[in-house]
């Protein structure tokens, strides 16, 4: 329930609606003060009063008897102090949750609006490598948290398909490659491929002017080229579509780089009419030293097309397409520069919507070794760290922990999987996303700390105490619940709602993560300073409603991430 709005409904100054008041009631920082509180200052001047004695006048009129929820208001130096009614604030927040069940959290707030997210946007026959874990799990639980919130969502995997290097990989297939090698090796056999095509390259430079021809072929649309080009997309998608899977990621829409091809005229017409779009050495740009930024280059000298041209044709398309209200781009912010650029192109344009665009940057991650050092990565020199390894070597390590602790838990496999899976996510979304993070195994698997691990297994915890309890049909007392522990535990669930919507408004799913993490932690100290089990059976029944509770939005909270849960570990 909305408190701050319900207790406006008490307030009555003359002049001020129940809105005006709603909006100036704040959060009392010390808790043991109140909970919410309207500071009275603002009034002085025209109700020519001192604060305390306006405070006073309107706690007089106050009838706490409409208002169970709270249990007193106080004026204390020019502060009107409410405190809730624990026992009712608890048994409200408790029978919400177990009431909508997966469904808390829900809100209406996005109805009947589009957002477009494009994220994870691999490149074919590129390694889907460590690099990519950031955009594809951000994009993922962003996805999620606005489905979440109502809004039409539409993922984006804005694939990159296209360029020169296409071509250099059909030379290289036809001279040295096979179907099987291919077919087996995947998106590794093509790396090696395209390596190979650099070594010797450098050894015979006619082969650059090969690569040249079949990239020509594929654009003039050749039969074998396109079937060629089309297959290394499908032998990478069947890949990279794996570690989606278990990572839990989805897409409405594939549409890369090549689906622009035809796309990009209309716009360029328009830059040009503008007088907008100029030549600049045989090259065409858009000149943009009036916003302190370099050129825009839109078409080089031999007329092919860039990166940034395409994704000009794309905010279009999109725009046209799915009428978004935003669209979202989680891309690392190395490429701040591009996103600035041709989002000032697009308004330049004078499509107002240009300020619907949304560049969702986030920082580095480095990988550290067993060792703790850092692991140095580099394409071209064939050092890459492909996102399935890591996610492999965490699942391996999450087994033969388990192995250790506890060999005869059954399902190990799936729960391992579950585990290793869940703590690479969990990494990933725990700190701000524009904070650069080195990924540590030892770290992400750390089963204390802010780890993936934590959370599952206090998750475990809360599943263990309730199929230990025994049958309890009394009516839960939540009177018992006002130990600081229960208290601060049930105020974190409370705000589970509220930190997806402003996760939602800050493009920030850490918001969610920390939350949760509060959530197990909070858990933690309740079941360590309370005895769950036993005692009245009221009191005991209003303790295991709060575990489950707990289970739930720690549940609901990681769905919206993207990891699963474990009944036990
Ligand atoms: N494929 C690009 C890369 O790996 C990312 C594309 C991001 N999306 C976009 N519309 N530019 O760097």
């Amino acid at each position: 329930m909305d408190y701050k709005s319900n207790i406006a409904k008490l307030i009555k100054i003359d002049g001020l609606t129940e809105n005006d008041v709603a909006s100036m009631m704040m959060n009392v920082k010390d808790i043991t003060m109140g909970d919410y509180c309207l500071p009275c200052f603002r009034f002085a001047k025209t109700l020519r009063k001192a604060p305390q004695l306006i405070a006073e006048e309107i706690a007089s009129t106050i009838d706490l008897s409409v208002a169970p929820y709270l249990s007193k208001v106080e004026a204390v130096a020019g502060y009107l102090n409410f405190t809730v009614n624990k026992a009712f604030f608890a048994q409200n927040t408790i029978d919400r949750i177990l009431k909508e069940g997966e469904a808390y959290g829900e809100d209406k707030v996005g109805e009947g609006k589009t957002i477009c997210i494009d994220y994870s946007s691999v490149n074919i026959a590129k390694p889907f490598h460590i690099g990519h874990l950031l955009t594809t799990v951000i994009g993922g639980a962003l996805y999620r948290i606005y489905k979440k919130l109502g809004y039409n969502v539409v993922g984006i995997n804005h694939l990159g398909d296209w360029g020169t290097q296409f071509g250099k990989l059909i030379s290289a297939y036809k001279r040295w490659g096979t179907r099987e090698q291919i077919e087996q090796g995947s998106i590794r056999a093509l790396l090696d491929l395209y390596v190979k095509f650099h070594d010797e390259a450098e050894k015979d430079p006619a082969l650059e002017e090969e690569g040249r021809y079949y990239f020509k072929k594929i654009e003039d649309g050749d039969t074998e080229a396109l079937e060629l080009f089309s297959w290394f997309k499908e032998v990478t998608l069947r890949e990279v579509g794996k570690v989606y899977d278990r990572l839990g990621i989805k897409f409405d829409s594939y549409a890369g780089e090549s689906f622009y091809n035809d796309k990009m005229d209309a716009p360029l017409r328009a830059l040009k009419d503008k007088g907008l779009l100029v030549e600049s050495d045989g090259a065409e740009v858009v000149q943009l030293d009036d916003y302190s930024m370099p050129p825009c280059l839109l078409r080089k000298a031999d007329g092919a097309t860039l990166y940034a041209t395409r994704d000009i044709a794309a905010a279009i398309y999109r725009k046209d397409t799915y009428d978004f209200d935003k669209c979202l781009y989680v891309v690392a912010y190395q490429q701040n520069l591009h996103f600035k650029q041709f989002f000032k192109v697009i308004e330049l344009m004078g499509h107002e919507w240009a300020k619907d665009l949304v560049h969702v940057a986030f920082g580095m991650v480095s990988l550290l070794d067993d060792d703790g050092n850092p692991v140095s990565l580099s394409t071209r020199h064939g050092r890459v760290v492909f996102l399935e390894e890591v996610l492999d070597n965490t699942v391996r390590k999450a087994r033969s922990i388990i192995e250790q602790k506890n060999p005869d838990l059954e399902g190990k496999d799936e729960i391992a999987e579950n585990i290793g899976v869940g703590a690479v996510i969990y990494s990933a979304l725990y700190a701000s996303r524009i904070k650069d993070m080195t990924f540590s195994y030892d770290r992400v698997l750390n089963f204390d700390g802010e780890t993936g691990p934590y959370v599952q297994y206090t998750y475990a915890r809360c599943n263990a105490v309730l199929q230990k309890a025994p049958l309890n049909d009394s009516l839960p007392d939540y009177s018992a619940l006002t130990s600081i522990e229960a208290d601060e535990l049930i105020r974190l669930l409370e705000r589970y709602p509220q930190v997806i919507k402003e996760a939602g408004d800050k493009y920030e799913p850490s918001m969610v993560t920390r939350l949760v993490t509060d959530i197990a932690s909070q858990y933690n100290k309740f079941y360590y300073q309370e005895r769950i089990i036993g005692g009245d059976k009221g009191a005991e029944k209003a303790r295991l409603n709060l575990t489950k509770a707990t289970m739930q939005v720690i549940y609901n909270a990681f769905e919206l991430l993207g990891i699963k849960t474990v009944d036990r570990m």
